[in-house]
């Protein structure tokens, strides 16, 4: 196990506008995401953030295990508050936030895979999880979730081909509180142009794998084949079908095109 977390450094000089203005810091939770969602809904401030030193039931999309060993990596989630107008603008300035990290260690070029997974070399460092809950009129909250490999070493195990770590990657342990800063500010700087309308998807659409080839996208009971195109100011897949028509596809998962047919992996997590 590295060293602990030093989330009271980080919080003394933040100097963000709502990302980490109150951090909570578990030595073990079963998923920050569900302590997250407890504490929303006890009124804790839009920006707070649960982190765990390890998740003992770490999820990750479609019900799949988060593997998320002790003092490795980086487990946390985000309590936000965004208006219903920026609600889908969220995964974008979420995942950019992650490039926006990854990027400034340097050396790094990372990319996202649509929706929201981000990839070194084509394996997974980083996955995003969202959930909202809102409750008839009432004000709701959107849970942000983010596992980032920091020093994880998938060396002779089963996820090896398909996730990596920014230490796998850079070759040096790196310093977890440094990155859980550079994190939360980039958070909040990405959050704040979500806020503000900017036009994140150009960007993002330029970090984004896969564009201009053919693609199968798993949605729902459905798999979309095509060519993906790019994406629409929300963040949605626009897919040309092999029929000549457009799909855009707000949310799914992408494999290729060997892929179809059978559940696709994702790399980071555990089935
Ligand atoms: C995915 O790629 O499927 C999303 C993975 C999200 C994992 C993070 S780790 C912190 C937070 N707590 C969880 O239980 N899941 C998210």
């Amino acid at each position: 196990m590295g060293n602990a977390l030093a989330v009271e450094a980080v919080a003394q000089d933040l100097g963000t506008r709502r990302v980490g203005r109150c951090i909570f810091l578990f030595p073990s939770l079963s998923s920050t995401m569900d302590a997250a969602h407890r504490l929303a809904q006890l009124g804790v401030p839009e920006g707070a953030v649960v982190l765990a030193e390890e998740q003992t039931a770490g999820r990750g999309r479609f019900q799949r295990q988060w593997h998320s060993p002790p003092g490795v990596n980086l487990y946390l989630s985000i309590v936000l508050r965004p208006p219903a107008e920026a609600v889908r603008r969220v995964n974008m300035a979420c995942s950019l936030a992650v490039v926006d990290t990854v990027r400034q260690i340097g050396g790094l070029s990372p990319s996202v895979k649509w929706p929201n997974d981000v990839r070194l070399r084509g394996r997974k460092v980083c996955g995003i999880l969202i959930e909202g809950r809102w409750e008839g009129q009432s004000a709701g909250w959107l849970v942000v979730g983010i596992g980032l490999n920091v020093n994880a070493d998938f060396a002779s195990t089963p996820l090896e081909d398909v996730a990596t770590s920014l230490a796998l990657e850079t070759g040096r342990l790196q310093d977890r509180t440094g990155v859980l800063r550079s994190l939360l500010r980039f958070l909040d700087q990405r959050y704040e142009q979500a806020l503000t309308g900017y036009p994140l998807w150009r960007e993002w659409q330029s970090h984004l794998e896969g564009l201009g080839q053919p693609l199968a996208v798993r949605w729902g009971q459905q798999v979309v084949e095509g060519v993906a195109e790019g994406v629409t100011p929300e963040g949605d897949l626009i897919v040309c079908q092999v029929d000549g028509t457009r799909a855009i596809l707000p949310t799914g998962e992408v494999t290729t095109h060997t892929g179809v047919g059978s559940a696709p992996r994702t790399p980071g997590a555990r089935r």
